[in-house]
Parts: structure tokens; sequence; C-alpha cells
């Protein structure tokens, strides 16, 4: 299959890794492009001293196209230009100022490397496509973790036919059908989160990957309570905790302090990362962002991580889509995608039947 978005990369599946803070591990991300999709890393989580270190990882594993996300907040000051510096094949950005995003763009393409925009709201698709991205991911309301408020049958159209660059869909994509259906809603390929994150070759708890593969897609909350922007998450009561209750001053500083050191950054660098984060839109879905967001953020970053990283669905918060409860095995990266290929190829194939009779 050739759409615009193999053409762009140079790969050979219209399948992408979604970056996935604490899940993209190196490992994941050679997997992916090593079966012919392409791989991409979340590097926030790695942050300025780290983050070198994994993208070499990646390439020692892979001489395939790959890319790195950044969510332009915290600590991606420091992050990025590590990243630009070691001229990663594609670079993706999520969220963001356009005055930031515009220096990204331009240094990337002074290398030919090619940028992935993440949107979910029409007028931010319109902004990147001037700033001058290659390609966008459209988020659906279906999606893990952040989206907006429409879903994909409604957003992906009205992008695609309204942008010259090409799209591709993220949030519920996890086999072939999906697949078939982002290409009809004008997509050039889609964006896979949790299923490919329960895969044999993606290095989290077993607990984690049982849970997917156990949800049903009425098993997942949206609100702003979790981390200052609407995330989506699976439901639990540590979720319906946050969602009744005002911000504990004392687990605010506990976790601001935990990030801290997580990411290594002096004072300065954190106060200046609380400032950015305060003067950016509130999330995907616009609007002016509160201090008590950019203090959710800090809790949900320790609860995100107790999840994914510790292995407990229970007490931490799972970031988790709808599409999670059509995910029932747990194959490898290859299988995953040869089969959604196939599977893609056979639904396209009845539809022409139907349209001949
Ligand atoms: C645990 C987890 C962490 C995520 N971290 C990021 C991130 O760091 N940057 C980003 O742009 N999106 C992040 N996302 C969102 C994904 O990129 C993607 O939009 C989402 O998983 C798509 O929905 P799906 O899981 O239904 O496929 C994360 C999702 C999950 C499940």
């Amino acid at each position: 299959m050739k759409t615009r978005m193999t053409e762009l990369f140079g790969i050979k599946y219209p399948i992408m890794l979604s970056g996935m803070n604490w899940l993209t591990t190196p490992k994941l991300v050679a997997a992916v492009s090593n079966a012919g999709g392409l791989g991409v890393l979340a590097g926030s989580q790695y942050g300025k001293d780290r983050i070198r270190d994994a993208i070499k990882q990646i390439r020692d594993l892979t001489d395939q196209p790959f890319g790195v996300n950044m969510t332009l907040g915290v600590g991606a000051r420091e992050a990025v230009p590590i990243v630009i510096e070691e001229k990663v094949p594609v670079f993706n950005y999520a969220l963001g100022r356009p005055p930031e995003i515009q220096k990204i763009i331009e240094a990337v393409h002074a290398y030919g490397g090619k940028i992935i925009g993440t949107v979910a709201m029409v007028r931010h698709a319109l902004r990147s496509e001037q700033l001058g991205a290659d390609l966008l991911i459209v988020t659906g309301y279906e999606a893990a973790s952040h989206s907006g408020n429409v879903g994909a049958l409604v957003l992906l159209p009205t992008i695609a036919s309204a942008l010259k660059i090409p799209v591709i869909g993220a949030g519920g994509y996890v086999d072939g059908k999906s697949l078939a259906a982002a290409l009809a809603l004008g997509a050039e390929g889609i964006a896979m989160g949790s299923r490919l994150a329960a895969t044999q070759e993606a290095e989290v708890a077993d607990s984690i990957k049982e849970t997917w593969v156990k949800m049903t897609e009425e098993d997942t909350v949206i609100d702003p309570a979790f981390d200052g922007i609407n995330c989506r998450v699976l439901r639990n009561k540590k979720a319906d905790e946050l969602m009744e209750k005002h911000l504990p001053v004392i687990d605010v500083m506990w976790a601001g302090l935990a990030l801290k050191k997580e990411l290594n950054l002096s004072y300065g660098e954190m106060i200046r990362t609380a400032l950015n984060m305060k003067s950016m839109e509130a999330g995907v879905g616009g609007g002016k962002r509160k201090w008590a967001d950019v203090m959710r953020f800090a809790i949900g970053g320790s609860l995100f991580s107790k999840a994914t990283i510790g292995g407990d669905p229970v007490e931490g918060l799972l970031m988790a889509g709808q599409g999670a409860g059509r995910i029932k095995d747990i194959p490898t990266v290859k299988e995953l995608l040869d089969r959604t290929m196939a599977e893609a190829e056979q639904v396209i194939n009845e539809m022409k039947q139907k349209l001949e009779g």
C-alpha cells in the first residue's frame, strides 16, 4: 500500500507508533520501524540528560526511519535542542506555542528532517499547516491521554479536506478495519497508541498489558482533573477521587519535587517550565490555563508513572483509549502490523465487491 504517509517517510506501512511517555522505549520504537511502520519515541520523559542516549539506543537497533515526540511543556526547552542536534529523521511536536513550534520546524527542515504536528482541533490544524508541518496527527475524542471534544468520524474528514498536507488518524485505531476507515475518511495512515503498547516488545508490566486486554470500551473517563488538560484514563478509584476533590497542596509540592528530580531540572528551570505551561493554551481544547491546571500536571505525572512504570493500574492512573475495548491479545509488533495490513486490504476488497454487486 502506498500513501502520502509512506512516501513522505520512506516506510512500508502507513502505521505509526504514537509517542507515549513511559511506553515507547527504544526497543518498542525500533520494533515498529523494523516491522515497516514508523516508530516514535516520546522524548519528554527522558529529559535533557537521557534523551541523547535513548536516540543512540534506537539507532543501534534499527537502520529504518524513526521519530521523536516532544510535548512542548515540561523539560522540553532543555531537551529539544539535543533532539535537533541528533538530526532525528522525524520530529513530532505536541502542544506548544506558535513561536516555539516555528523555531523547531525551521531547525528540523534545515537538516532535512520531517515534522509531524499533533492536533485535535481544526484551528490548530490550520495553524500547524501554516507554520510548515509536513504531516499532522489528528487525535479524536476516543484517544488515550489528551484530546479535544470531537470524535474521529467528524474531526478527521473535516481536517483532511481543509488542509493540503497529509493527515493521519489517532485514537481508537487497533486493526485493519479501523485503518481502512481512516483511509476512507481522508487520512493517509494511522497512529496506534494503546494497541502497540499491548505487544510482546512493549517494556511494560504484564499487569498493564492484561488490563488493556480485559478492558471494555466503557471503562475510560476523560477529564481535566488528572493533569490539567482533558485527559482520558482507565476509570478507577484514583480517577474518581481526583475528579471529586480539590488539589491537596502538600501532594502538589511532593509531586513537583519528584518531577524536578526525574528530569534533573534546577529550581530556575522548574520555574521557567511552570511559567511556560501557564502561558500555553489550556491543552488541545484551547482557552486560558489556570495555575491549578499547571499544578495538576505535576500530580498527574507521578500517578501516570505509578501505573505505567510501576505496573499498578489500581493506585496509579493508566492513560487508555476507548479502543482498548477492542484489544484482545498480545502479539508481536510484526504480527500486529502484518495482520493489520492484510485485514485492511481485505476490507477494502470486500467494499469494492459490494460496489460491483
Ligand atoms: C501512557 C500513554 C502516554 C502518552 N504519552 C504521550 C506523549 O508523551 N506525547 C503525546 O503526544 N501523546 C502521548 N500519548 C497519546 C498518544 O500519543 C496517542 O494520541 C493515543 O495513545 C492514541 O490513542 P489510542 O491509545 O487509542 O491509540 C500517550 C498515551 C498513553 C496511553
